[in-house]
């Protein structure tokens, strides 16, 4: 009680004084997303909405052990949440990883006076940020990959993005495979995750789709299926494959020799994190910035943001890093019966 009337009297008074009541800071991580911009903005729009002091931390953690800064200010997020990659640039760092770097980074947190620090970025970033939050400070992470494979969250900023690249380029792809009566293997991200592979091959009405979670057997999952397409009619073909499953070029010259129909790999590449973020992801950006930011502000403890079923919710970091999603097999199911 006592200390809770304590806590009042310093909020009010530092209001008054006009100090701002706590300093937090921003860093992207891992590999970019679009969207990633657009929680930025609505980090420090909410920040300095509630009184917050928001330093933005450039290359990830790779910038926090070097001290690499700016000062936010409202108008420093003007004119971003249309725009892809991160204004605050990203970064990998294997000096992170080690418990010397985590403990730079922890000291440069407590020298720049950062108490807590939002972390958007996906799970090895996240795996960062426990770390630092064993060594004090509050960490709170916030989904940002194409990959779609984080387990606490049904979305991940970037995913519906990424999902719509692939289904215009893919669209493309397909009027010339069908000019020319070819087969297209497109090969789109996701070394362990085939999330992208499978919505966005549904989206492209894709013969086949191959993700690293499903094993498949060529000769019965790729080459029987394309014969008894054949058999149907059918004279062009477009196969999906995450970058998981094997070699698009190895597996397009299989197919040309195994069934005769002249074949073409694609690999769809970064094109895939780039672009302007869909309604979806600006959206989704926009609420989990301000649900971690406020958390920071007025709760204060390390966690994981997450969408479930439409809610923004969390999870202690712990929680959330062990946490397992599973792709569902329904889904793929459902993908092959519609798709011959
Ligand atoms: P993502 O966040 O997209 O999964 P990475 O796995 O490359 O991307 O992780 C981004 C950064 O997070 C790494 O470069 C490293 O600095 C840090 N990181 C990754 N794994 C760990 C870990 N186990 N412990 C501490 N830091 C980590
Ligand atoms: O984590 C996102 C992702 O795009 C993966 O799908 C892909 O395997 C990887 O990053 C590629 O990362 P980079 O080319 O930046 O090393």
């Amino acid at each position: 009680m006592v200390y809770e009337f304590i806590s009042v009297i310093l909020i009010i008074s530092k209001v008054w004084g006009g100090i701002p009541l706590k300093t937090i800071g921003v860093l992207t991580s891992g590999g970019d997303a679009p969207g990633m911009n657009a929680a930025i903005r609505a980090v420090v729009r909410t920040a300095i909405e509630n009184d917050m002091h928001i330093l933005g931390i450039n290359n990830g953690y790779e910038g926090l052990m070097t001290g690499d800064i700016i000062e936010m200010n409202l108008r420093s997020v003007s004119n971003i949440i249309n725009r892809g990659g991160t204004i605050l640039h990203s970064a990998r760092s294997m000096e992170f990883k080690t418990p010397e770097g985590q403990k730079k980074a922890a000291d440069m947190c407590k020298s720049l006076g950062i108490e807590g620090l939002i972390v958007i970025g996906g799970d090895g970033s996240f795996r960062g940020a426990q770390a630092l939050s064993h060594l004090g400070i509050t960490c709170i992470g916030i989904p940002g990959t194409i990959d779609n494979d984080i387990a606490c969250t049904d979305n991940t900023i970037g995913y519906d993005t990424a999902m719509n690249t692939v289904m215009e380029m893919v669209d493309k792809i397909r009027d010339t495979t069908e000019s020319h009566s070819r087969c297209s293997v497109v090969e789109v991200m996701g070394r362990d995750a085939g999330y992208i592979a499978l919505y966005a091959g549904i989206a492209v009405g894709a013969t086949i789709i191959l993700t690293p979670e499903f094993p498949y057997d060529f000769q019965k999952d790729v080459i029987d299926v394309m014969k008894r397409t054949i058999s149907t009619g059918k004279r062009h073909f477009v196969i999906v494959i995450a970058e998981g499953c094997g070699d698009a070029e190895e597996m397009a010259a299989k197919i040309q020799e195994a069934t005769g129909v002249e074949s073409r790999a694609t690999i769809l590449g970064h094109v895939q994190r780039g672009g302007s973020p869909t309604v979806k992801d600006r959206v989704l950006a926009s609420r989990m910035g301000n649900y971690a930011t406020r958390l920071l502000r007025y709760d204060d403890r390390s966690c994981v943001v997450a969408e479930n079923a439409g809610a923004i919710v969390d999870y202690p970091i712990d929680v959330a890093l062990a946490m397992t999603k599973e792709i569902d097999a329904n889904t793929y199911r459902m993908a092959h019966e519609i798709s011959i």
